[in-house]
């Protein structure tokens, strides 16, 4: 045995408490811990000495994959030895000004000013606290509810949990901070009307304008939604989804926040996710991918119309977190912008994302797979029981989900997500920087790791390739 890896188990066992995870021993329900110590493009190696690739870019986020580490230390050493640390609290600090204005460039509509957080909680929390003090600076202080999509993630901050739509997180803490009405999420799969996208376009839309006319439309301030929603298996919005909450929420006089902790940064083979559905927030919040998470930042963007009431006489912004806009970070994420132009990462989505869907499509011949979705290199699997569609139930989404796919993605060498916040789905969101070999090891590994799950549920006959 590694006697290395043993005693750092042992050592996390004892003192590392690990996010959203049983933290309990290895078992029945516990997999072993994977301990990564080294990264490689889009490779991570542990310290049993087993190489994985990471097809989730370690949370979304590695969109360069590991290979930048000597460049962004140089530029992190540069930023180091000049401006350590500074604010963003009334002082300001050129990394942060540039960062400001190179977002403005690049980001869709009217998005022209920048506040920095540490993460994508942060930002959640930021924009929130930003559309508050727009509508009270238009003597508007009753609008107070936020419209959200059931099961979203949007972040574990008190403010940020209240509008995320996954029941279970949020039970144990108590009534939301923000009152919040949780729609529909726009997952096609086994509605009804998904064969005729418009007519499922204006049932969602429907949804969320009686939603807020049943609110009272004076109360809400703002409809949050990801441009693809992660949680929930990549549900990806009809034709005409964006442009539709874009009338609803100006008819009403809320906002529009796009939550692109996730869909920023190429993920979706734009800039941001918006962009490639048309959309046009008020707001955008980012994190993650914004530094390829070389640091841990994040950021809210603010179109001119909401920021305006911050920049007049004797008004102050109410909001502010330390780390926000952390110079190093900063100056990180500038170079990582760079690199994106430079190394030609949109277009790499772009030019690649036929073929990984395309190497998916494949998978719907196994019996487990019902549904394959996504876009860019975001997408999900959704499994299933039978040719039916059956959704799997609590016990097998256990002895599956928490019992069977942990082990057997170890050993396939494959990092991805089984996820069951919605129904059951193994999500994949490799780096950027993948090439076609690489997204197709990806998919022959998920290939051989789902026929192996349909084996251990007892699903045997093979499905015609195409049938949904
Ligand atoms: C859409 C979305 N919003 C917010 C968050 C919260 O980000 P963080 O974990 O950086 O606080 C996440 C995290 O995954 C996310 O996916």
């Amino acid at each position: 045995m590694d006697t290395t890896h043993a005693r750092l188990e042992r050592s996390a066992r004892e003192h590392l408490l690990l996010h959203f995870a049983r933290n309990g021993r290895p078992g029945r329900d516990t997999p072993p811990l994977l301990v990564l110590e080294r990264g490689e493009g889009p490779y991570v190696y542990d310290t049993l000495g087993r190489r994985h690739i990471d097809a989730l870019s370690s949370l979304f986020c590695s969109q360069l994959g590991y290979g930048y580490g000597a460049e962004m230390a140089e530029v992190a050493r540069e930023q180091l030895e000049r401006l350590p640390f500074n604010t963003n609290w009334s002082t300001a600090h050129p990394p942060a000004i540039e960062l400001a204005e190179r977002l403005a460039e690049l980001s869709p509509g009217r998005l022209s000013h920048a506040f920095f957080t540490s993460g994508g909680s942060e930002s959640v929390e930021a924009a929130w606290k930003i559309v508050r003090q727009y509508h009270v600076a238009h003597g508007r202080p009753e609008r107070t509810k936020v419209i959200a999509r059931r099961i979203a993630y949007h972040g574990v901050t008190l403010g940020a949990l209240s509008l995320t739509g996954v029941e279970p997180m949020k039970a144990p803490f108590g009534p939301p901070a923000i009152p919040v009405r949780h729609v529909s999420t726009t997952n096609p799969f086994r509605a009804p009307d998904a064969g005729d996208e418009a007519a499922f376009c204006r049932r969602l839309l429907a949804e969320v304008d009686a939603a807020i006319v049943e609110e009272g439309p004076d109360t809400v301030a703002m409809i949050i939604a990801e441009p693809v929603q992660n949680a929930g298996g990549c549900l990806t919005p009809p034709a005409g989804y964006w442009a539709g909450l874009r009338e609803i929420a100006d008819r009403h006089g809320a906002l529009l926040v796009a939550d692109e902790v996730i869909c920023g940064f190429g993920r979706l083979g734009e800039w941001f996710g918006s962009q490639r559905f048309g959309a046009e927030p008020d707001l955008v919040t980012v994190a993650k991918g914004l530094t390829s998470a070389y640091a841990p930042m994040g950021a809210v963007l603010v179109a001119d119309h909401v920021a305006a009431p911050l920049y007049e006489d004797g008004r102050m912004l109410l909001h502010g977190v330390t780390f926000g806009g952390h110079p190093v970070s900063a100056a990180i994420a500038l170079r990582n912008l760079e690199i994106f132009e430079r190394d030609g990462v949109l277009e790499n989505v772009r030019a690649l994302e036929g073929h990984l869907q395309g190497r998916l499509e494949e998978l719907r011949r196994l019996p487990i797979v019902g549904d394959v979705r996504g876009a860019g290199f975001f997408w999900a699997v959704e499994m299933v029981k039978d040719a039916a569609n059956t959704p799997l139930d609590a016990e097998e989404r256990e002895r599956l989900l928490r019992g069977f796919l942990p082990g057997r993605l170890l050993e396939a060498g494959l990092i991805a997500r089984a996820d069951d916040r919605g129904d059951a789905v193994l999500q994949i969101a490799p780096p950027l920087i993948s090439d076609a070999a690489l997204l197709d090891d990806v998919v022959d590994a998920m290939a051989d790791v789902l026929a192996d799950a349909g084996t251990f549920l007892g699903l045997e006959a093979p499905r015609a390739v195409g049938v949904a």
